[in-house]
């Protein structure tokens, strides 16, 4: 049986990467495909838990390597759990994010050494990577004016402006050096022409594994 792929959702807040994952998710099962969703950090009974501790804004100011522990071990689980059982069986998997998030979020936005996120990465997921990752690409003001319009900010949300930027340019960067498995959708755009975009590439993706 060919293994499932695993394709995951990134970008920085209100891009409506949350939005577009189930629109993916029904075009591909009308595609014939199995699919499941799930999210990091979460998409499993102790992530979801780690989450609630990761996003609480009530919560003191946690060290930035805490963090970082804290979205691998949740990570872990999921892989371990959910990830792997699911590819194994064929199933495609679509993660609103992955590691991605952590070298944007953790090494980018809290300045933490990417080669740490890699030792974490390499000891974690093994070869688990991507096969392709979608960037939901919008600028920082109006990604910003979208998740304050949702209420209630988490604890990253309530990060400042330069915190989103340096996020915003790490991806872009890592979106060049991965740029096989990179695809930006311009999140600017109104809804219909982001899930537009997001089909063609997941025409693309479909094609590939034809091939
Ligand atoms: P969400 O708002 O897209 O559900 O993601 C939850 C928050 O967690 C979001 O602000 C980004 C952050 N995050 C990281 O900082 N590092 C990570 O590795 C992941 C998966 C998420």
């Amino acid at each position: 049986m060919m293994r499932g792929q695993l394709i995951t959702f990134e970008g920085g807040e209100g891009g409506g990467k949350s939005t577009q994952l189930p629109l993916a998710a029904a075009y591909l099962r009308e595609q014939g495909l199995e699919v499941i969703t799930t999210r990091e950090p979460g998409g499993t009974q102790i992530g979801e838990a780690i989450r609630g501790v990761l996003l609480n804004p009530d919560l003191p100011p946690m060290h930035p390597d805490t963090e970082l522990l804290l979205m691998f071990a949740a990570r872990n689980e999921h892989i371990q759990s959910a990830i792997l059982p699911a590819l194994a069986q064929g199933t495609w998997v679509l993660c609103d994010r992955f590691t991605d998030a952590t070298y944007a979020y953790q090494g980018f936005g809290r300045g933490l050494d990417q080669a740490r996120i890699a030792q974490l990465e390499t000891w974690v997921q093994g070869v688990l990577r991507p096969d392709h990752i979608l960037l939901f690409d919008l600028t920082v003001k109006t990604g910003m004016q979208r998740a304050k319009k949702r209420g209630a900010m988490d604890r990253f949300e309530q990060e400042s402006y330069d915190f989103f930027e340096r996020i915003r340019v790490g991806y872009l960067e890592r979106a060049k050096t991965y740029s096989q498995q990179y695809r930006i959708v311009n999140a600017e755009q109104a809804l219909e022409h982001v899930t537009q975009q997001m089909i063609q590439y997941l025409d693309e993706f479909i094609a590939e594994v034809g091939q």
